[in-house]
């Protein structure tokens, strides 16, 4: 990769190709060029005000790629060290604290890398811990060797019951298999200052990575809540970031012809203005399979709101949901193509795989078996694409292609940074404050009140009065 190289970076340039979600390819549910050109007033508001709030407020992830030289250089040795010492590297964390880690590990590791021997994998054995599924935690004891594990704990809050549990768990096993060396295997990501995950990184001496201000869960995969796990597998970091500058450098203007984000940012918009409540994430790559996990929580968190920021009702948001082909044409595809006109898929289609693989001749007595001999899987999984969106238009369904290059480090910073600015233009244009959760906050409270944190007497007293469930709704 190099990614100083200007026609290296152009080569990898991320497109979006929306034709299918036009009238004239798609029929009466498309939008008219002049529908599109109506939107050029809002698309500029909603740029401008991107613009002039990046860096600002919870707008800290603008400038991710940008100035974190120092925490990066402390991340690679940190990272050489993990390498260097550990067997198994362990996240604990959810949400935004685990998205990320999971979406870049599955896209730019080995698909089975856990079940490479040692020296084909760069790193070691990596797990991301986002449940607290009691049988999945035994799991999980069951295949490590905690005293040859680093634990990852991250959490912005600091206050996450589920990070939280799992943090007792392990450092009390840990407490027991090493005494007082048992801070050398956790590293902790989280805020400078807040929360309870500082105050123990402090006490234990643990290593600790900072989640800037400004940088929310969701919007902190370029932060070290990201990048500790991706260098910890070998990742080039750096080429992330690059990635995700150069995607802002392309970003860089207020029309909906030449900025890719502010262009699906306006179309999702325009959908969902008319009743395209679903949107569908569907990669063509088992490697950014849970690329559309990730995307799920940015759009859906970010976008799903009851008020504007003038405190106007407003109800807001589109449903995604992940869809991986070709696996899901075997299974979603029906709906998509006769259901509701509720949905809007995007396609996430890369140009080269990293792998080649050809299908032999054979069967020739067979026709309908033999027409795919001398094919590759490439061409097969390619023409499906094609074959999709092509079905879905005809059957008068809108959906448009992000087109990979290839998926490397470069590629997905530019996805993510991508996704990113999409996510706050959409957020601007319907006025609503992208940034906050407070529908997860009013879950993560109800649990406190249950467990009987102290504090949440008055909400466990609301939560015991809620009317009793009736047993004739039972069956
Ligand atoms: O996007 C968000 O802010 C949330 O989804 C958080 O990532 C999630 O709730 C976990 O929070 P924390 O990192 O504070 O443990």
């Amino acid at each position: 990769m190099n990614t100083r190289n200007k026609e290296w970076r152009s080569s990898m340039r991320l497109t979006v190709d929306y034709n299918y979600m036009m009238k004239k390819f798609i029929g009466s549910d498309g939008f008219k060029d002049s529908e599109l050109a109506e939107m050029k007033e809002s698309a500029a508001q909603a740029f401008n005000y991107v613009a002039e709030h990046r860096g600002k407020g919870m707008m800290g992830w603008t400038e991710l790629p940008y100035n974190q030289k120092e925490i990066v250089e402390d991340i690679i040795a940190t990272a050489k060290e993990v390498r260097r010492k550990f067997k198994y590297f362990v996240v604990l964390g959810i949400g935004g604290s685990a998205l990320g880690p999971i979406a870049v590990f599955n896209a730019l590791c080995h698909l089975h890398y856990n079940d490479l021997a040692p020296s084909k994998r760069r790193g070691p054995k990596f797990y991301v811990e986002d449940n607290v599924d009691p049988e999945r935690m035994k799991a999980l004891l069951d295949v490590i060797e905690p005293e040859k594990t680093c634990f990852n704990v991250i959490t912005k809050s600091g206050a996450t019951s589920e990070t939280m549990a799992q943090y007792l768990i392990i450092s009390d096993i840990l407490n027991k298999v090493l005494g007082e060396k048992a801070n050398e295997n956790i590293i902790a990501t989280t805020d400078h200052a807040k929360g309870n995950l500082i105050k123990l990184a402090k006490q234990h001496n643990y290593k600790t990575f900072y989640i800037p201000d400004g940088v929310g869960g969701r919007f902190s995969e370029l932060c070290p809540v990201g990048l500790l796990p991706a260098a910890v597998l070998g990742l080039d970091i750096k080429a992330m970031l690059a990635g995700a500058a150069y995607m802002d450098g392309v970003c860089n203007k207020p029309s909906i012809a030449k900025n890719p984000a502010l262009a699906c940012a306006v179309l999702q918009v325009m959908a969902m203005n008319r009743g395209k409540n679903v949107g569908v994430m569907m990669p063509y790559a088992d490697s950014l399979k849970t690329m559309s996990d990730w995307y799920c929580q940015l759009w859906a968190e970010s976008l799903g709101k009851n008020v504007t920021l003038d405190g106007k009702p407003c109800n807001v948001g589109q449903t995604p949901v992940k869809s991986l082909g070709v696996t899901d044409q075997h299974s979603q595809v029906q709906l998509y193509t006769e259901g509701p006109f509720d949905k809007v898929v995007t396609f996430l289609s890369v140009k080269n795989y990293r792998e080649e693989f050809p299908i032999p001749h054979g069967c020739e007595d067979i026709p309908d078996v033999s027409f795919l001999g001398g094919h590759t899987m490439n061409e097969l999984i390619a023409a499906e694409n094609k074959a999709t969106a092509y079905a879905l238009a005809k059957a008068g369904r809108q959906s448009y292609t992000v087109w990979l290059p290839e998926v490397n480090e470069f590629t997905l910073g530019e996805l993510m940074y991508l996704f990113e600015l999409q996510t706050a233009y959409a957020g601007a244009m319907f006025n609503i404050d992208t940034f906050n959760q407070p529908g997860v906050e009013a879950g993560k409270q109800a649990t406190f009140a249950l467990l009987g944190k102290k504090g949440y007497e008055a909400k466990r007293a609301e939560l015991d009065s809620a009317p009793a469930a009736e047993d004739k709704y039972i069956v």
